[in-house]
């Protein structure tokens, strides 16, 4: 009988290896239809799970009830699972090189419960070539099993968007790939289970990792040129909004926007493709370049801010600062390789304290990670701090509803506001005004 058979008849289980953005979404949606077993290592994660509640905050409760899906970080539960999943994360390490420990050590887990004829899709973010050069040796040596013969492997990118609640992962078009045809066709069955939308067959699995690479270095790319307009702008004294504005009445010019870079997809990606382009002796200009802007944009914000409060007579030792928005994009509560901190870290070198607010990221994961105290709601202001200016980093909804008379509860009059997104431009007019 095949895997989908076994699967819809419930003999069997998919394993979604790793709960976090990917994971838990794909696992509830698989538990509303097939016995699931989600595996997790992370204990607090697990327990919040198993409390039918999402620790990223992206998924309602109700979602949660009538799964058949059991929560467990033991092993031996795989044993009973048939179609194995992969989403545990693929960070960079601090040369930027691929760190692909936690999807080897994943690949282990699962080899040790590998049994003839399971199939095995990886859906964790690499660079070309990763799963079968990488992962699938794995798989083998430890299940003594022989690939294709034994096993199938494919490879499934996920475009889940967090905070994102159009685009879903039922109804956005999902690219799957697999080892040979039957592969590609037994993993297309097992994924229309739950995605409403088409599925894109991709020709091989270097494809499909390629294809997902590309979607964020893209991103990242242009992201990265806004920048560099932003910067060149800044110079000419124009506002780079007002600029894109005006150009985005072109029926063919993109939109993208200036801004912080952060989080551990787009600032991630291109290095993952940057690493093989270069391991292959070619070496990506372009795809460096955006990643050397984007990542300098912290610091250059910083100093932009630190010469406009000089300009505008305020002692910069013992000056104060405070920052709206820590997550590394609007409307999440994730903060991974957030950027703010790099503004936060150049500052504290002129001596300027920081206070932060975010109304989404958990304070005691920044107290653990940061050391700093996040204050969740600004404009109540206990300890009465009269602010030498106010850095809004990121463009959380609930920032856009405020207006000067919000900010005047807590700056002093000779405040800079540096907008970063540009949500208050020309609506700031009693204070010293900028933004990228
Ligand atoms: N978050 C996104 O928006 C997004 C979108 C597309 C692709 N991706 C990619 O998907 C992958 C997962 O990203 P994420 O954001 O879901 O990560 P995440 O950190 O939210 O979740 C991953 C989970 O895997 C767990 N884990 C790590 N090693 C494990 C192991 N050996 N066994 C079981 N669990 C393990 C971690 O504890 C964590 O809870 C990454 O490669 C990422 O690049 C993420």
């Amino acid at each position: 009988m095949s895997v989908f058979q076994n699967l819809i008849n419930k003999n069997s289980k998919i394993a979604v290896i790793g709960q976090g953005y990917v994971g838990i979404p794909l696992a509830i949606e698989f538990a509303k239809k097939l016995p699931v077993i989600g595996f997790e290592i992370n204990k607090e994660k697990l327990e919040t799970l198993r409390q039918g509640k999402d620790p990223n905050q992206e998924i309602y409760d109700s979602e949660f009830k009538n799964l058949d899906i059991e929560f467990t970080d033991d092993e031996r539960k795989l044993d009973e699972a048939v179609f194995f999943i992969v989403a545990v994360p693929t960070p960079i390490d601090k040369h930027n090189h691929p760190d692909l420990s936690l999807l080897k050590s994943a690949s282990e887990t699962i080899a040790r419960h590998l049994k003839k004829g399971d199939y095995v899709v990886y859906e964790s973010t690499v660079y070309p070539g990763a799963t079968e050069d990488d992962c699938v040796p794995i798989l083998e040596r430890i299940s003594n099993l022989k690939y294709k013969e034994d096993f199938k492997v494919g490879y499934s990118p996920e475009r889940i968007n967090p905070g994102d609640k159009v685009h879903t992962l039922t109804n956005t078009i999902k690219i799957v790939s697999g080892c040979d045809e039957e592969s590609l066709h037994e993993i297309s069955r097992v994924y229309k289970l739950v995605i409403e939308a088409d599925l894109h067959l991709a020709e091989t699995i270097k494809t499909a990792e390629a294809a997902k690479i590309i979607e964020n270095t893209q991103r990242d790319v242009n992201i990265g040129l806004m920048n560099e307009l932003s910067i060149i702008f800044g110079r000419l004294g124009i506002n780079t909004y007002d600029v894109l504005k005006a150009a985005g009445t072109k029926w063919n010019f993109l939109n993208f926007h200036p801004g912080l870079v952060g989080g551990h997809c787009i600032g991630v990606d291109p290095y993952y493709l940057a690493y093989k382009a270069q391991e292959l002796k070619y070496h990506p200009q372009i795809i460096n370049s955006g990643r050397f802007v984007n990542d300098s944009m912290g610091s250059y914000i910083a100093k932009q801010v630190v010469k406009r409060m000089l300009n505008n007579g305020i002692k910069l030792p013992g000056a104060r600062v405070i920052i709206f928005g820590v997550t590394f994009k609007e409307n999440v509560a994730d903060i991974r390789n957030s950027k703010t901190f790099d503004i936060v870290n150049e500052l504290n070198e002129y001596g300027i304290t920081i206070e932060i607010t975010d109304p989404f990221a958990n304070p005691d994961e920044i107290k653990n990670e940061y050391s700093i105290q996040l204050n969740k709601n600004p404009l109540i202001n206990p300890r009465n701090y009269q602010f030498d200016a106010a850095i809004i980093s990121v463009a959380h909804d609930e920032y856009r509803i405020y207006c000067e008379d919000d900010f005047k509860k807590i700056l002093q009059p000779n405040a800079l506001i540096a907008d970063i997104k540009g949500i208050y431009r020309k609506k700031i007019t009693g204070f010293n005004y900028w933004s990228l």
